[in-house]
């Protein structure tokens, strides 16, 4: 038994994305022999729904029980005006810190097949492989205090903390460390240090860490310039490595470098590489339910999944090529469809996969 993966389809394209996702594991334990054992339960706001919480204990459970989670996405029209503490983003932001999921890694890579899917001259996207380490359990997103007030003159106060411990920065910063030495030993770490005391200390944790690994070659950049310069000459970049917020927006800038969000997968990490594996768009309510979202993110996920959790390096390669396959004959989802392809929907995107797949055997 290589191993037991939660299945967290979510709200909106979530659905439609994870049953393609779904289709490759089936295939890679029918036709591989990939032995995993798959569990589904409800995040988001379809647990909402069902049972008044957007990551139920049951869910929670199941989740700390598996090996890996695959995820699709959470949120909606229908759940924006709860109270925040019930709105679907908690229970992935829930799942994130009760798993201590602190390292989360979105691989910003261009299949050359789409370099002219980029909204960005081909010259400039061209042969790019960025990885983006973003913190994940920390920062703004968690900090206290917290909140909406009420001040004495009547008007209200919003609050939030931006707040790091130097071992959060330290921990991450080895992540990414220890990534770049398996690439080009190139780390830029993205920060607002010329304004915020929060993160002049991330720049100094981060140098200091970096002394113990001499072999990296450490750079800074402030995350305005840092979001320029991604758009300008995406390719000075090897691994990233930045907060939780700068991370969340810096991500979705940089996945239109390779054609779409639709494109761009991810791994949340905790210390024993224990994982959560979903793409970085989000449940995309415009486009649910009309078989057009791409799920190429979410298969690509479950690579990744493969490859940091299960350790099945060779399936993870598998779901590679045979996405590469498919993108060589010209199969496009709405998102990605340039003049001259073919445009496909989800599930057909999906199939393409598995039967490319089934050509490796
Ligand atoms: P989004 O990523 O859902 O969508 C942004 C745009 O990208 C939309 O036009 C959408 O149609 C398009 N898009 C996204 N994924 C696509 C795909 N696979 N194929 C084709 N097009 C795709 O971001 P948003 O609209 O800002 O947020 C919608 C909801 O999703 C919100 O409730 C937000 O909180 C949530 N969200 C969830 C996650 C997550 O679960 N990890 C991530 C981001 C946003
Ligand atoms: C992401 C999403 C989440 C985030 C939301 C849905 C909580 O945007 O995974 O990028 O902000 O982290
Ligand atoms: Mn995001």
């Amino acid at each position: 038994m290589t191993g037991k993966i939660a299945v967290l389809p979510g709200d909106g394209i979530g659905k439609e994305i994870v049953s393609e996702a779904v289709k490759v594991l089936r295939c890679l334990s029918e036709d591989f022999g990939l032995e995993v054992e798959m569990e589904e339960a409800l995040v988001g706001g379809t647990a909402y729904d069902a049972t008044g919480n957007p990551l139920p204990e049951e869910t929670l459970n199941l989740a700390r029980a598996s090996d890996a989670i695959l995820l699709g996405a959470v949120g909606g029209y229908k759940w924006e005006s709860l109270d925040i503490s019930l709105r679907p983003e908690k229970g992935l932001l829930g799942l994130r810190s009760n798993l201590e999921l602190f390292a989360n890694l979105r691989p910003t890579f261009l299949f050359p097949q789409l370099v002219h899917a980029s909204t960005l001259k081909p010259e400039v996207v061209s042969g790019l492989d960025i990885m983006i380490v973003r913190e994940l359990t920390g920062g703004i997103y968690f900090g206290k205090p917290r909140g909406v007030r009420r001040l004495e003159n009547g008007e209200r106060e919003g609050v939030n903390t931006l707040i790091y411990s130097e071992s959060e920065v330290r921990r991450i910063g080895k992540v990414a460390f220890d990534i770049a030495m398996k690439r080009s030993k190139k780390v830029c770490s993205v920060d607002k240090a010329n304004v915020l005391e929060c993160t002049e200390m991330w720049r100094e944790v981060m140098s200091e860490e970096a002394r113990n690994w001499p072999e990296i070659e450490l750079s800074h950049m402030y995350a305005d310039n840092t979001a320029m310069q991604l758009i300008r000459e995406p390719k000075q970049f090897d691994v990233i490595v930045t907060t939780n917020m700068f991370g969340d927006i810096l991500s979705d800038a940089a996945s239109m470098l390779t054609g779409s969000i639709g494109m761009l997968p991810s791994a949340s990490l905790d210390k024993n590489n224990k994982g959560m594996y979903e793409p970085v768009h989000g449940s995309a309510p415009d486009i649910a339910g009309k078989n057009i979202a791409n799920p190429l993110a979410t298969i690509l996920s479950v690579a990744m999944m493969l490859r940091y959790s299960l350790d099945k390096p060779q399936m993870a390669e598998r779901i590679e090529k045979a996405v590469s396959a498919v993108l060589d004959e010209g199969k496009r989802t709405a998102d990605i469809w340039t003049q001259g392809t073919q445009r496909v929907g989800t599930s057909e995107m999906g199939n393409a996969v598995v039967a490319a797949l089934r050509r490796q055997i």
